[in-house]
């Protein structure tokens, strides 16, 4: 298999670990910047097909990074569902009406919203070099539950905290809702071209042991276990950022196949503690990638020494930065290819 991105994420160790970015396509390149202002917005920009595969696409020319992933944004699912979607420029992404004080049953369910995501995914696999793995995303339930609940992001995700614990058969009907058009909406994704998926549960680390189990583990594994039925070769990639301790139990439990770790994440931790054969994915620290220079190098090579041993597909523990200097990319790629 020519692929070195997918052959790690299926447990096959490479001499040279894989490379992509979280966030790769975004404000922190100039070609990004240009056609979004060319759009007139995020949403203009993540419905055009055209664009959104150029897009997709842009990082990959720039660095040849060893992963492509589709461009679009985990509230597309929310959007689906039924609530309005906007991102207003500077103050993020909002959703109406929030389900902390609306029914939603009240909602009606729009899934031809997600139709020009699966044109872009068609679109970029027929552009992709033979090398490059293809990978489509969606939210986890719990990460896209916050988002629906309080209509936008928030720093402690406290209202949805609240709101599971008040109202339990509630947030339950609103997570087994996500669950079920984020199933759709990754075997779709798979049929139109993608190769692995990561879920992204960036408030995975809001929530105590208990609620984890029920709101992160439960509706995870549920994923896994239908993709793995309708579509056996999907490789799915869990990212339970914050996690911490509970990574281990994450691995176990949910069934994906691989494991993203944020920067908090101490990587000999990670290889003594993880199931040895289980690939990882991470985890530098977006900050060090700002800060470049020494500081940068150490933290790669911290990172390359403690998951030499196993498969691991390198990148950051988050989102890339759109402070991010291109050269410090540069450097990052020069240094993890050796
Ligand atoms: O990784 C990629 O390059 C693929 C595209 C992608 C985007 N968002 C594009 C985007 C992916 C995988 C996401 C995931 C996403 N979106 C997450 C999970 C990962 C994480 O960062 O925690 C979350 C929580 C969201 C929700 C979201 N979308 C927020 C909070 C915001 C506003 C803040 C911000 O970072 O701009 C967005 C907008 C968004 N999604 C942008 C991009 C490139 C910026 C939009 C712009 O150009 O203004």
């Amino acid at each position: 298999m020519n692929k070195p991105l997918l052959a790690t994420l299926k447990g096959v160790a490479q001499p040279v670990p894989p490379l992509w970015l979280m966030r790769q396509a975004g404000r922190y390149l100039p070609e990004y910047r240009a056609l979004r202002a060319e759009k007139g917005g995020f949403l203009a920009l993540a419905t055009d097909p055209d664009a959104a595969a150029e897009v997709t696409l842009q990082p990959i020319r720039r660095f040849g990074f060893d992963g492509a992933i589709l461009f679009s944004d985990i509230l597309m699912v929310p959007w689906a569902l039924g609530q309005d979607l906007s991102f207003g420029a500077g103050e993020g992404p909002r959703l109406e009406p929030p389900l902390v004080d609306h029914a939603l049953a009240a909602l009606e369910r729009v899934p031809e919203r997600l139709e020009p995501v699966y044109a872009t995914v068609r679109r970029v696999a027929g552009l992709l070099p033979s090398t490059t793995t293809f990978l489509g995303f969606a939210g986890s339930p719990w990460t896209v539950a916050t988002y629906m609940v309080a209509g936008r992001g928030s720093k402690d995700q406290g209202e949805t905290r609240r709101f599971a614990y008040n109202d339990p058969v509630a947030f339950q009907a609103i997570v087994d809702a996500i669950v079920a058009m984020t199933i759709d909406y990754l075997v779709a994704q798979a049929d139109a071209g993608v190769e692995a998926v990561q879920l992204f549960d960036s408030w995975a680390g809001s929530l105590s042991p208990a609620q984890f189990e029920r709101w992160v583990i439960a509706p995870n594994a549920a994923i896994v276990a239908a993709l793995k039925a309708r579509r056996p070769g999907l490789v799915v990639i869990g990212f339970p950022k914050g996690a911490g301790g509970k990574l281990p139990a994450y691995a176990r439990e949910t069934g994906v196949d691989a494991l993203g770790l944020d920067e908090t994440v101490d990587p000999v931790w990670a290889h003594a503690n993880l199931p040895p054969d289980m690939p990882v994915q991470g985890n530098l620290d977006p900050l060090a990638l700002i800060a470049g220079g020494e500081e940068l190098d150490a933290g790669i090579d911290r990172i390359l020494a403690a998951l030499g041993e196993r498969p691991h597909v390198f990148n950051l523990g988050h989102g890339i930065d759109q402070h991010t200097p291109i050269a410090h990319v540069e450097r990052l790629i020069a240094r993890v290819r050796g």
